[in-house]
Formats: C-alpha cells, structure tokens, sequence
C-alpha cells in the first residue's frame, strides 16, 4: 500500500513538475517583436533584366528557335519546346513587375509582345505544329529586336 502511494505521488509529482516546465517555457517564449509579415503577393526584384535576358530568356528562345532547323520527334522532345515557350512567355512577365519594369509605355507594350507570341509559340507546339512555331519564332524575334533598339545600349550604338 505504502509503495503504491509513493509511486503514485512521484508521478504525481513528474506530472506537475512537467505542467511547471511546459507553462514556463510557453512563458518564457520572448514575445515577437513585431507581428507576423502578413503573407501578401508583393514582387520582389531580385535580378536585373540583363539577367533575365540571360537565365530564361535566351535559353528559352534558343530552344523555341531551334524548333525548326531541329524538328522535335518525340512527344518528350515537343513537351521541351511546350516548356522553353511557356518559360519565354513568362520572361516577358517578369521584364513587367514593379521594380524591374522601365515604363508603361514601349516597355510594356514589348514585353507584353514577348508574352503573346511566345504564348502563340506554345499553342503551336501543344499542336506539334512546326510552321506555327517557326512563325511564332520570327514574331518573337521582332518582339526582342524592338525592345533592343529602344532600351538596349549596346543595340542603339549599332
Ligand atoms: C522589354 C524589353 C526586352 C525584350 C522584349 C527583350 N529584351 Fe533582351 N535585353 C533587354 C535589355 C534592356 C537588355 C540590356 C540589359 C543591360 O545590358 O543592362 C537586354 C539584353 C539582351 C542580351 C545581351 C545580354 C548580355 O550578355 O549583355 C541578349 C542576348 C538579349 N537581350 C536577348 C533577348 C532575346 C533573345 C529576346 C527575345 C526572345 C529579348 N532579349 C527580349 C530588353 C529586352
């Protein structure tokens, strides 16, 4: 009976001596010094457009460009193409987020040129078709050209 009462009390003891600890700590927790960021679809520009240009939008173009000379002949090979055109029209998106976006003029309207022939550049590849892309191939290229000639320093030298 003894024994039994005094393990009984012991874990009595463990039980409130663990309470003790939890509240403590949930006590002890330091207070956040400002509330929680509320979670918001705010932009954040990390790369400049040259390196837009040269992480997805070259690579993408490079692969939607080569559709033609390197006709696809695999349902693997076109879902790449489907892929490097969603990506470029993508690109063109990111050339318009706060931050990164030059105007809202001729920057806007090029890049959007960019989202929509490479858009037409991926309807044409879901639909295997070579001609398409290759169109949509020679309207992209004008899209970067006139961006080029405009806001490319390089370019406007030549
Ligand atoms: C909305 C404008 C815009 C569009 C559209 C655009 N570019 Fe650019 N591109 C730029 C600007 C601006 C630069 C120069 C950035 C710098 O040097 O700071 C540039 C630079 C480049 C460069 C030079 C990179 C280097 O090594 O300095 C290449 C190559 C290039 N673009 C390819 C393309 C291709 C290919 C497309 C179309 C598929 C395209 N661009 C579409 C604005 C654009």
């Amino acid at each position: 009976m003894i024994t039994r009462r005094v393990i009984s009390t012991r874990r009595w003891t463990m039980a409130l001596g663990m309470l003790v600890s939890a509240l403590a700590a949930g006590c002890s927790k330091p207070a956040p010094a400002r509330p929680a960021e509320p979670a918001s679809a705010t932009f954040k520009v990390v790369a400049p457009s040259r390196q837009i240009m040269l992480a997805v939008t070259i690579p993408a173009s490079d692969a939607v460009f080569n559709t033609a000379a390197e006709p696809p002949t695999t349902d693997e090979e076109w879902v790449t193409v489907e892929r490097a055109a969603l990506a470029l029209a993508e690109s063109g998106n990111l050339l318009l987020i706060p931050g990164r976006a030059v105007d809202d003029g001729e920057w806007a309207r090029f890049s959007h040129l960019l989202v929509d022939t490479a858009t037409r550049a991926y309807e044409a590849a879901q639909a295997k078709d070579i001609d398409g892309v290759s169109d949509a191939g020679n309207a992209i290229y004008e899209a970067c050209e006139d961006c080029h000639k405009k806001y490319m320093p390089q370019a406007a030298a030549q």
